[in-house]
């Protein structure tokens, strides 16, 4: 199936935030773009605003004088819905509600040819739903852009079920051509991207309720542990604590109160306070003007670590062992059960048991657990949690080790996972229950994850690669732990690990 044809008019309506936005994208693809917004005036007033954006990539000389009149110049604004009846394809984004969208579709669907696709740009509507009732349901398709389009490269093509697969297929290469990622996905909640990162921020949510750190600490560990750009409480203090928490319940809901989505009593009261985050000045952090940046807290050690002993494979926590040799550490390596000895503790990853639990089963004495990291070999501060009968001096062993090859850590109660470990093997588990509920394949899944949200791995190849079984161990250590559904593992979790099958293709 072929892109949409360059000289294919192209219909936006809803002249806010997102439509502006998009009719950039297919203006700048090289498409005529009309532009419909039932609020007089402001369909021009959106154009006048792309022009001066884009006149201020002229200023940095990141655009040409001329490509932006050109530009410009296939902007059309319209204030008449009349106006959009030879489009080839239209792209609504106006108000979040379904009975406004689905008159507005059947406005469309008596103005426009009969081949004419009808895009959705909503973020949380069925497109099944907003297709019922309609002559042509198979010409409706979701076209999900992120916030703000022109920059953000995802594009989720959403099929509801009377959706004909050449009409996504035609959107799917559209989008492509105008320079964006895009991926199939069906009309499920959430989609792909909205249902699998609500664990990023449940589980944070989920560890300050139970007082494993403050939000700074877990926010510092995500980041600089975990690679993403933002830890949950600074995203979702952006994002706005209304909005997140009305798509986590949103999402919650139409799963029919399934657990795993549940929304968290910490956000709803940030919410009730109308603390919602950097635009109302206060969140989780202050944005006031005098107020002190909170700094992540930070064990420090008072010894000195000069050797340690490596025994068996460390498993994901192996190129931490690389990092300890560059820094100078004498290394003893011989076999055993994947433990780092270092003086008189035990240091191992976690795997989702509590240390106190872990050191009882094991017999492991000053046991300390560390977090999983993205990348040892880089990451500039991890956590760490011990057992209840862990010495003070044992516990400083290990961080002196863990700051001689430069790295910060930071302290938690002794929870279960972790932080960074068990959000990846919870957004892992999720994405994994999406691929086999047929939301999406694995490669469109980490995809989405990396381009609309910039996850610095995809959370199924993250899984891979620290191991399937063992992020199912985590799992179900977790679910053991707090005796919740909320953690089960998916079965393709499973039944991969069961077969020896890669989750990708
Ligand atoms: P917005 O409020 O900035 O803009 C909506 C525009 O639609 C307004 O200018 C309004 O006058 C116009 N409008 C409302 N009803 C209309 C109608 N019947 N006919 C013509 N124009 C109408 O909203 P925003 O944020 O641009 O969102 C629009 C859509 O995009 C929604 O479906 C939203 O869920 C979706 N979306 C929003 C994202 C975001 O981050 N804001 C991200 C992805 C999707």
């Amino acid at each position: 199936m072929s892109a949409l044809d360059n000289n294919a008019l192209v219909a936006v309506i809803g002249a806010g935030a997102m439509g502006a936005g998009i009719a950039q994208v297919a203006a700048q693809a090289g498409h005529r773009v009309k532009l419909y917004d039932n609020r007089p005036g402001i369909a021009a007033q959106a154009v006048a605003g792309i022009d001066r954006q884009l006149g201020r990539l002229v200023e940095k000389g990141k655009l040409r004088p001329d490509t932006r009149e050109a530009i410009v110049a296939r902007l059309q604004p319209e204030e008449a819905i009349e106006a959009l009846a030879d489009a080839r394809l239209v792209i609504e984004a106006i108000v979040e509600n379904l009975q406004v969208k689905q008159d507005l579709l059947r406005q469309l669907e008596a103005l426009c040819a009969d081949d004419c696709i009808l895009a959705s740009n909503t973020s949380s509507l069925s497109i099944t739903s907003l297709a019922a009732g309609l002559a042509r349901p198979e010409n409706v398709v979701g076209m999900h852009f992120f916030n703000p389009a022109p920059l953000m490269a995802l594009v989720e093509i959403v099929a509801g079920l009377a959706t004909k697969p050449a009409v996504a297929a035609s959107l799917y290469e559209t989008a492509k051509a105008w320079g964006k990622k895009p991926v199939h996905t069906r009309s499920t909640p959430g989609f792909i991207v909205n249902r699998v990162a609500r664990p990023f921020y449940a589980e944070s949510l989920r560890l300050l309720q139970e007082g494993a750190a403050d939000c700074a600490t877990l926010d510092a560990l995500l980041r600089e542990a975990g690679g993403f750009r933002m830890g949950a409480f600074e995203l979702t203090d952006l994002i706005g604590h209304d909005v997140n928490y009305a798509v986590t319940c949103s999402v919650f809901d139409a799963f029919y109160g399934d657990f795993r989505f549940q929304p968290s009593l910490v956000q709803k009261e940030l919410v009730d306070a109308g603390r919602l985050g950097r635009k109302s000045g206060q969140g989780f952090y202050s944005y006031a003007e005098d107020a002190e940046r909170a700094q992540p807290t930070e064990l420090q050690s008072p010894q000195t670590i000069e050797h340690c002993v490596i025994e068996g494979d460390l498993g994901a926590l192996q190129p931490l062992v690389e990092r300890l040799r560059d820094s100078g550490i004498a290394l003893t390596k011989r076999a055993g059960n994947g433990v780092i000895h270092v003086g008189d503790a035990t240091l191992v990853l976690s795997d989702g048991r509590l240390a106190s639990q872990r050191a009882r089963e094991e017999g492991l004495r000053n046991l300390v657990l560390v977090d999983l990291a993205l990348d040892y070999r880089t990451a500039t501060r991890v956590a760490i949690s011990w057992s209840a009968d862990t010495a003070v001096a044992a516990r400083d062993q290990v961080v002196a080790l863990l700051q001689r090859a430069g790295i910060k850590v930071a302290a938690l109660a002794d929870l279960p996972g972790l932080v960074v470990l068990r959000t990846v093997a919870m957004l892992a588990n999720e994405a994994a229950d999406a691929v086999l509920q047929g939301v999406g394949s694995a490669a469109d899944i980490d995809l989405a994850m990396c381009a609309g949200v910039n996850y610095p791995r995809g959370p199924l190849a993250w899984a891979e690669q620290i191991g399937l079984g063992y992020t199912l161990r985590v799992l179900e250590n977790l679910q053991s732990s707090y005796g919740e559904s909320r953690y089960r593992p998916s079965l393709l979790l499973r039944r991969s690990h069961a077969q020896g099958a890669r989750l990708h293709d």
